[in-house]
């Protein structure tokens, strides 16, 4: 085989607004498969609101694999695959919760493959106990006073309540 891929980086792009353990989980178990994985987070979010801003999504991905120095974490803005062309990578990680991801996903990794051949996408399932995890679910608990600390790092509630005095302001704002 002319390329070993597994010794290849992978990107793992998402909006992480937050991130939570079950993102973290995936690429956990992806650096035991890449040599390198980078978070890509990204600017534009479908339509949602975010509640962090970019430079803190970053920021927050960054603090909690500070030491794991095969972790690197990038903004990025625009389509997913003009930025991994930028990176000259072209394998992407998506994880995959339940059966209702597959369909979007699958949309995705063809639509990305058509806009560049180059690019495949490889899928990884969410482990069982953080298939119903989702960043709004977190924000929810998290507004509404309730306890995240098995699904999220500290960091996470601890920002998320900084930003929340600052604004005072309620969950409606933001949805
Ligand atoms: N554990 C916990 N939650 C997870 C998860 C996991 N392993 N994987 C996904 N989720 C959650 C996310 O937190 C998110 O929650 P939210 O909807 O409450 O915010 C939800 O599942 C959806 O996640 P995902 O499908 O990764 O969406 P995203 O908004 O985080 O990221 C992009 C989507 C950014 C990768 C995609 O929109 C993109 O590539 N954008 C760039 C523009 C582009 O190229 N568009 C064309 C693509 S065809």
């Amino acid at each position: 085989m002319a390329n070993n891929r597994v010794d290849n980086a992978v990107i793992y792009p998402g909006s992480f607004d937050p991130i939570t353990y079950g993102h973290i989980n995936i690429i956990e178990r992806a650096l035991k498969i890449f040599r390198k994985v980078i978070v890509a987070v990204s600017h534009n979010q479908s339509g949602k609101k975010p509640f962090f801003s970019i430079e803190e999504r970053v920021s927050i991905i960054k603090e909690i694999f500070r030491k794991e120095k095969r972790v690197v974490v990038e903004p990025f803005k625009g389509l997913l695959v003009d930025y991994i062309k930028s990176k000259s990578v072209d394998t992407v990680l998506r994880g995959l919760r339940t059966v209702a991801d597959f369909e979007f996903e699958l949309q995705m990794s063809l639509a990305n493959k058509k806009m560049s051949g180059n690019v495949e996408t490889v899928f990884m399932m969410t482990e069982g106990r953080y298939s119903f995890l989702s960043s709004s679910i977190i924000k929810e608990i998290l507004s509404l006073g309730g306890r995240a600390e098995e699904l999220v790092p500290d960091v996470v509630v601890r920002r998320f309540n900084e930003r929340l005095k600052e604004r005072k302001t309620d969950i409606v704002s933001w949805e």
